[in-house]
Parts: structure tokens; sequence; C-alpha cells
């Protein structure tokens, strides 16, 4: 047995944000389509004027909850929320984020 233990988070909190893009007419479309690049982009820039920097924001791949999107999961909490207008990313932002609080109406149902 090892007595290795693992490092402390680099991040204290990371965020996945898809901004995976299909061909138009996919039967599960992508979460570029539903503006994706664009609220992605806004919450990094929120992010920053909030001081965040233990946060990271990155851009992901297909999340697998096309249908639901656009998508973005944070961890290490691992809530995911579907954030559709730049209204919905400040909340994001200042209630979860910064507080450490939920956005309920904006997270993904569980399965
Ligand atoms: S395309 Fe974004 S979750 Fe699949």
């Amino acid at each position: 047995m090892s007595d290795k233990r693992d490092p402390p988070p680099f991040y204290e909190r990371h965020v996945f944000f898809c901004t995976n893009e299909r061909p138009e007419g996919h039967p599960r479309g992508c979460c570029k389509s539903k503006d994706s690049i664009r609220l992605r982009d806004y919450m990094k820039a929120r992010a920053k004027e909030a001081g965040l920097d233990r946060l990271r924001i990155n851009a992901a791949g297909c999340l697998d909850r096309c249908e639901l999107g656009p998508s973005l999961v944070i961890y290490p909490e691992g809530v995911w929320y579907s954030p559709k207008t730049k209204e919905d990313v400040d909340e994001i932002v200042a209630t979860h984020l910064v507080k450490g609080g939920r956005v309920s109406r904006l997270m993904m149902p569980a399965k």
C-alpha cells in the first residue's frame, strides 16, 4: 500500500462548457448552435471581473447531454447547468461560482 496522497486541487472549481459543433440538421443538435461559444466567453469575462482567479472555464467537446444544452458542468460539485442567456450566466456566476449556492431553475435533471 502506498502512502502517497493526492496533491491539493490546482483549481478551486473547474467549469467545462460544451462548444461542440455538429452539421445542420443533426438529430442531436449541438451546443454551438445554441450560442455556447458566446455564452462561454461571457462567463469567462464575468468570472474574471468577479476576481475568481482559482477558477478555470474550459471549452469542452460534447458532454453527451446535447438535447438539454447549452451544456456546462462545474467540478468538484458535478453540477450541470443549461444557461440560455447572458442573464442566466450572470446568475450562475453570482450564485454558484461566487457564493457557492445553486441556481435550481437552470440545473439539468439528474438523469
Ligand atoms: S453537443 Fe454539447 S453536450 Fe453534446
